[in-house]
């Protein structure tokens, strides 16, 4: 048997081809970001800036910036000096910016260095005429002490527009919420700082939770939404060292959730991730085990609420409210009658009456025994745009006073809440 040595040096062209992981731009974007919040100084807070127009995608940081080897390394595939870190394969920055465009340009400089390291890349360049041996590396004299890196890509392969824009500023705002959150980073977008947004929850339904599997934990809260229009965007947002992994994930729950769906987010450790980071090794023990735990965990608190009373859908929505039973035909006091409704009670009644119209305006919903989707009752409530079902017969007589309930004003039901 005869030996040689071979060359296995990679193709040129997979620089480029390392891009086709099917990023979304929000996610590719992350990866940067990444980057940035694994170089924070310790007790410094960061500032992470993004400025995206459509033919730049620019993101700067106040981190520690690189070392001279360390930004020599930084280009190449698979490297990567963390532990414990956001990042780890060692592919981030070349697969995010390479998916985001043909060129980029990343400057680097430490707070006690007065160098600053600068590399170029351009795909074409590259494909032609690059060398893994011989790639360019710059140092520029800088006497100042700055600290922090810069990452620009330009040349763009994606379409940024505005719409996208609000789109992605929302995303990076929840995807990074756990830091935000902290207070461990400021993230900018065009000049205004990322927030996290509220999710709309039912406030008194929210639950801790904390569960131990093996060497695995899950930790964070879950709470009830309504079931929204869009009836899919339930589950968990699942984190990973602070950083977003999955949104919507429904690992443990069923796949049709109705009226009470559970959200929630949860800190999963002890779980690998996909290299891309879009996603959990699902086919790991560790995360099937997460997986049933949590379906154990879930199997009491994911059901369809009971129908309590139908009717004609006469204004849609959502709401949970406490009835209130006004009675129409009150023959005493009427003012004491419509004063007795809070805000976002839900009025049943007869009918509504126009003495009615302040108490309406205070209410979450209406539900009413008779009429039709042309009664009083309908026309006001999709003016004031609360939920309300009418025509139910029964409703004054089987709701109780201060009993709350669900109202879906879309379907005519109500349900037990
Ligand atoms: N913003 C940054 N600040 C400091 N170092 C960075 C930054 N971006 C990249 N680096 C360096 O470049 C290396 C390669 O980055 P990357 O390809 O994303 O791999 P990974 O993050 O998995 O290590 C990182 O390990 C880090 O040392
Ligand atoms: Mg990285």
């Amino acid at each position: 048997m005869k030996k040689e040595l071979i060359d296995i040096t990679p193709h040129k062209s997979i620089m480029c081809k390392i891009s086709q992981t099917g990023y979304s731009i929000q996610e590719a974007i992350s990866e940067l970001i990444d980057n940035s919040i694994d170089a924070r100084l310790e007790n410094e807070k960061i500032v992470i800036n993004l400025e995206i127009d459509d033919k730049h995608i620019l993101i700067s940081d106040t981190g520690k910036g690189m070392n001279k080897n360390v930004a020599k390394d930084s280009i190449r595939l698979g490297y990567s000096s963390k532990k414990e870190k956001l990042g780890e394969f060692g592919l981030g920055l070349k697969t995010a910016t390479s998916f985001l465009g043909e060129e980029f340009v990343l400057k680097t400089k430490q707070k006690d260095s007065n160098e600053e390291y600068i590399i170029k890349y351009n795909e074409e360049e590259w494909l032609k005429s690059g060398d893994w041996f011989k790639f360019p590396f710059m140092i520029e004299e800088k006497n100042n002490d700055l600290h922090g890196t810069i990452v620009e890509v330009s040349k763009l392969k994606v379409d940024i527009t505005n719409e996208l824009l609000e789109k992605i500023k929302e995303e990076l705002g929840r995807r990074f919420a756990p830091f935000i959150l902290n207070n461990e980073i400021h993230l900018y977008f065009n000049g205004e700082e990322c927030n996290v947004p509220k999710p709309d929850i039912i406030e008194d339904s929210k639950k801790d939770i904390y569960l131990k599997i093996g060497k695995s934990t899950v930790k964070g809260w879950w709470a009830y939404q309504l079931a929204g229009y869009n009836k899919s965007y339930y589950g968990f947002n699942t984190f990973r060292r602070g950083r977003l992994v999955t949104v919507f994930d429904k690992i443990g729950l069923t796949n049709n959730q109705q009226i009470k769906q559970i959200i929630g987010e949860l800190e999963i450790t002890g779980v690998n991730i996909t290299h891309d980071k879009k996603g959990w090794v699902k086919t790991s023990e560790e995360y099937k085990e997460i997986e049933e735990k949590l379906r154990e965990y879930f199997k009491e608190y994911e059901y369809k609420p009971k129908r309590l009373l139908t009717g004609y859908p006469a204004s849609k929505g959502k709401v949970i409210g406490t009835i209130r039973q006004v009675n129409m035909f009150h023959s005493g006091n009427m003012e004491k009658e419509i004063k007795k409704v809070n805000k976002g009670d839900i009025i049943v009644t007869a009918m509504t009456r126009p003495q009615f119209l302040i108490a309406i305006r205070r209410a979450g919903g209406i539900i009413t025994d008779l009429g039709g989707t042309l009664c009083h009752a309908a026309i006001v409530s999709r003016e004031f745009g609360i939920p309300a079902v009418v025509g139910t017969n029964i409703a004054t007589k089987v709701l109780q006073d201060g009993q709350k309930v669900i109202i879906d004003g879309g379907e005519g039901v109500i349900y037990e809440y």
